[in-house]
């Protein structure tokens, strides 16, 4: 080889390394229509390129994302990085008025954030009101050093997106929702595996996701629950699970024939294929958590296929997966709880001193029907939801991180959610709703009330979920940390007797905690980011009706404490 071919070709060489180091990763998000067959209907979806799901999001750690969303879509668009801490680049979140007013239809804005101190499975989904069922896609982030995972190096990833389907317009499912006052509930129609529905859905002998294996390997599968409302079972006939990260934080491995996993969740999952060749079904349904007598809920089932190469023939799998009941909250609870964090060098230890400490009641309630809900039974009032008996309202004329960052707070929010509900009570007894002595409860007070923390100030919730009117697991999601998990159970929170049992030493690390039904469960964060950060039942349902709050993180005093202006290019109102 010639000096100056070598030196070429050390030079080159030296490029790829620095570029896996720390690369940019730009692309184009296009958001517009998309006419496409399913269920025997041809429907026009909003879509991100063309395709449903959305393009994967590929990075290294360290790399550095700019993606250009232009809409083209009739409708107000943003989105959601979903588990991306975000750090010092909050402008780039993504939830519509919280940290941003909307793209509106013929413009563009450019998300720029850093990947930093974070690996696994996340995903971004648009995040205006139910356009996040169309609009969403996986984001992977791998280690910098590509063989430095902490298991077996698999064969191959592949992602897992778990969607929900509608044959109905889901911009018109959620006005429909809403003028009725939440009792039209309005349950889609199929729920899919990367888009496709499966076979036993009525014309959709062709929409089955595939995945090819090759016996004796082993493959990451990067499962992602991107449906709307529901919490899912996920299986695969002939093969077991094991789970080795949840929400991109590592977890000790966990053996397990059922994956369960909330809207906004993500269970990366090795399995190696070592069943008798052939053909496999992979199946997910509904975990119906408030039970058969519950409000209706879509009760069908995606399929998928696992099938061996050169395992001859095209024929349909012969073995389906046994499904957990809807309503086997035992098996949910045990994947849910069995979970612990994978302890490693760069692991952050648990903070054992805690600056503010919250207990948090949340759940559904009954208010007056709004004068808009024109489709509302007056008699019977109208669906809300709550935390700490706030109903969460969003601001209308400015994002909050903007009012919070130019000072123009006033009338748009107030720094006093409370650290506690108005009044202790029997959480988690539903006979209670009849009792006229909590009446005020049921029925909320709307408002816009953010909790204020400094910088760097430990963060400890209690949250507890209420059975006023029904009980069900509620998926809370909050955006800018991960959080530990230290404790999950049943009943009424009891400090005394729960203390004792908290996990300090390799608790699960999650940005979604599905909080048991009629339970509770306890989270602690570092509050080291910034900004405004929303947290919120990831069942979308919730959120218009106000299962929300609101974290207002204050600037530090170094300079990397500090939340940077807006980009030139930031929406307004
Ligand atoms: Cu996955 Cu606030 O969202």
């Amino acid at each position: 080889m010639g000096r100056q071919l070598l030196v070429a070709v050390v030079v080159s060489l030296l490029c790829v390394a620095l570029a896996a180091d720390a690369a940019v990763v730009e692309r184009i998000f296009h958001v517009k229509n998309l006419t496409i067959s399913r269920l025997c209907e041809r429907r026009v979806i909003t879509a991100v390129n063309g395709s449903i799901p959305g393009p994967t999001l590929k990075v290294f750690e360290g790399d550095t994302v700019v993606v250009h969303v232009i809409n083209d879509s009739p409708y107000n668009i943003t989105i959601h990085w979903h588990g991306i801490f975000q750090k010092r680049s909050a402008w780039a979140d993504g939830p519509n008025m919280i940290t941003q007013c909307p793209i509106r239809p013929g413009n563009k804005y450019v998300y720029k954030f850093n990947v930093t101190e974070q690996e696994g499975t996340l995903w971004w989904h648009a995040h205006v009101s139910y356009l996040r069922a169309t609009v969403y896609g996986a984001l992977v982030i791998r280690p910098r050093h590509a063989r430095s995972y902490p298991f077996p190096k698999p064969y191959r990833e592949v992602p897992i997106l778990l969607g929900e389907w509608w044959n109905g317009n889901v911009v018109d499912v959620e006005k429909q929702a809403f003028l009725s006052g939440g009792s039209l509930s309005n349950i889609s129609d199929a729920f899919t595996i990367n888009g496709s529905p499966g076979h036993l859905y009525k014309c959709s002998k062709n929409h089955a996701y595939e995945l090819e294996v090759v016996a004796g390997e082993t493959y990451l599968l990067r499962i992602i629950n991107a449906a709307v409302n529901n919490q899912l079972f996920f299986k695969i006939a002939g093969h077991n699970f094991t789970v080795v990260a949840v929400d991109a934080s590592y977890t000790n491995p966990y053996q397990t024939d059922v994956v369960v996993i909330a809207p906004g969740q993500t269970v990366d999952a090795l399995i190696t294929a070592d069943a008798p060749p052939s053909s496999y079904y992979m199946a997910a349904r509904a975990y119906a958590s408030a039970g058969l007598y519950g409000p209706p809920f879509d009760n069908t089932t995606t399929t998928a296929i696992l099938r061996y190469a050169n395992s001859g023939g095209r024929s349909l799998p012969a073995s389906m997966p046994s499904m957990p009941a809807f309503d086997d909250t035992p098996t949910a609870h045990r994947f849910y709880t069995n979970l612990t964090g994978l302890l490693r060098p760069e692991t952050p230890a648990v903070p054992l001193h805690v600056d503010e400490r919250m207990f948090v009641t949340f759940g559904l309630g009954v208010g007056a029907c709004e004068p808009s809900q024109v489709l509302c039974n007056r008699s019977r009032g109208a669906v809300t939801a709550s935390m700490n008996n706030v109903s969460f309202q969003f601001p209308t004329s400015i994002s909050l991180l903007e009012a919070h960052y130019k000072g123009l707070d006033d009338g748009v929010y107030t720094s006093d959610f409370p650290d506690d509900p108005p009044v202790m009570f029997d959480f988690t007894n539903a006979k209670l709703n009849t009792d006229p002595a909590l009446t005020a409860l049921l029925s909320a007070q709307k408002g816009t009330r953010l909790k204020k923390v400094k910088y760097g100030a430990t963060v400890e919730m209690v949250l507890q979920n209420t059975a006023m009117i029904g009980a069900e697991n509620h998926p809370l999601h909050l955006h800018g940390f991960n959080f530990f998990v230290l404790a999950q159970g049943f009943g009424n929170y009891n400090a005394t007797a729960a203390t004792g049992g908290y996990n300090l030493v390799d608790p699960q690390v999650r940005n979604t905690i599905a909080v048991p039904l009629r339970g509770w469960a306890v989270i602690r964060f570092v509050a080291n980011n910034p900004g405004v950060w929303i947290m919120h039942c990831h069942l979308e349902q919730h959120l218009p009706l106000g299962l929300a709050m609101a974290f207002e993180v204050e600037d530090g005093t170094t300079p990397e404490s500090v939340l940077p202006p807006p980009p030139s290019d930031f929406p307004t109102c």
